[in-house]
C-alpha cells in the first residue's frame, strides 16, 4: 500500500468482525511497531498481545466500567459525549458518530479478536511509545485490518495488571490499549480541521497560504 494511503486512511475503525487474525499478520504488525524510534533509542517498552478468548472477556469488563467512569466523569453522564448541547449541526453529527461508535466497542469489547496493550517506563512525558502505537496501526491498516487507540483502561490499571500478570513492582506503566479486527464499514479519509487552520509559518499566528481545503491525497 501506498505510504499515504495508509497515513490518511488510518482511522478509528472501532467495529469490527470477530475473525481471528492470523498470525503471521500479528507478527508483522508488530514487527512494524517496534521498528519505531524512542528517545535514546531506549524501547524500554513491553507490548502484551492478547487473542486468547477468556482474557479478552476480562479486560472487556474492565474496559466498560472505565468507559462508564470516563462517561460519567468527563462528560456529566451524557451518553451521546455531549452531542445534545452543541449547536453546530456538522459538530453534532460528528460528536454523534464518535459518540455511537465509540459506545460500539465498549458493548462489544469481548467480541474484538485482537488486543494490544502497550508499555513503557522509565520515560516521564510518556511520548516515547506513541511512535511505536502509530506504527502498528499503520501496518495493520496495511493488512487490512482496523485499529483503534484506546485510553480508558489507563483509569483502572490495578485491575488490568491483576487480569495480565503484570508485575507491580517493575515501574511498568500501561499507556494505551489497541483494538484490531477486520472492519465492518469502510475504510475512508480521515476527516480534519483545514491544516491551514492548525498551521503556522514562521511566527505565531500567521496562517500559510496554501489553499487546502481538500485533502491533498484522496480515493
Ligand atoms: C490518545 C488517544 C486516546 C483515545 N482513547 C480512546 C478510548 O479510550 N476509547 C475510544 O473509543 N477511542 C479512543 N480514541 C480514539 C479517538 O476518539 C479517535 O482517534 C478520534 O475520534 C479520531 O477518529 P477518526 O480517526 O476515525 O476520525 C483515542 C485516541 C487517542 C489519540
Amino acid at each position: 500500500m501506498d505510504v499515504f494511503e495508509a497515513l490518511y486512511t488510518t482511522r478509528a475503525m472501532r467495529r469490527v468482525k470477530e475473525d481471528s487474525i492470523p498470525d503471521d499478520v500479528i507478527k508483522s504488525i508488530m514487527d512494524s511497531a517496534i521498528r519505531a524510534p524512542s528517545g535514546s533509542n531506549r524501547q524500554d517498552w513491553k507490548f502484551l498481545v492478547v487473542t486468547d478468548k477468556k482474557t479478552r472477556e476480562e479486560l472487556a469488563d474492565i474496559y466498560r466500567e472505565t468507559w462508564d467512569y470516563y462517561v460519567k466523569s468527563f462528560y456529566n453522564d451524557s451518553e451521546d459525549l455531549g452531542a445534545s448541547s452543541l449547536k453546530n449541526k456538522d459538530e453534532i453529527e460528528t460528536v454523534k458518530r464518535i459518540s455511537n461508535s465509540a459506545s460500539w466497542l465498549a458493548e462489544n469489547y469481548h467480541k474484538v479478536p485482537l488486543l494490544v496493550l502497550a508499555f513503557s517506563r522509565n520515560d516521564p512525558t510518556g511520548s516515547s511509545i506513541y511512535p511505536a502505537i502509530w506504527n502498528l496501526m499503520l501496518a495493520a491498516r496495511g493488512h487490512g485490518v482496523g485499529t483503534c487507540l484506546t485510553t480508558v483502561m489507563n483509569f483502572k490499571t490495578e485491575d488490568v495488571y491483576k487480569v495480565l500478570n503484570v508485575p507491580s513492582d517493575k515501574g511498568w506503566t500501561l499507556n494505551a490499549t489497541i483494538t484490531a479486527g477486520y472492519p465492518l464499514g469502510k475504510w475512508g479519509v480521515a476527516a480534519r480541521k483545514p491544516v491551514e487552520e492548525v498551521t503556522y509559518l514562521n511566527k505565531w499566528g500567521e496562517s500559510p497560504d496554501w489553499n487546502l481545503t481538500e485533502p491533498l491525497w484522496n480515493y
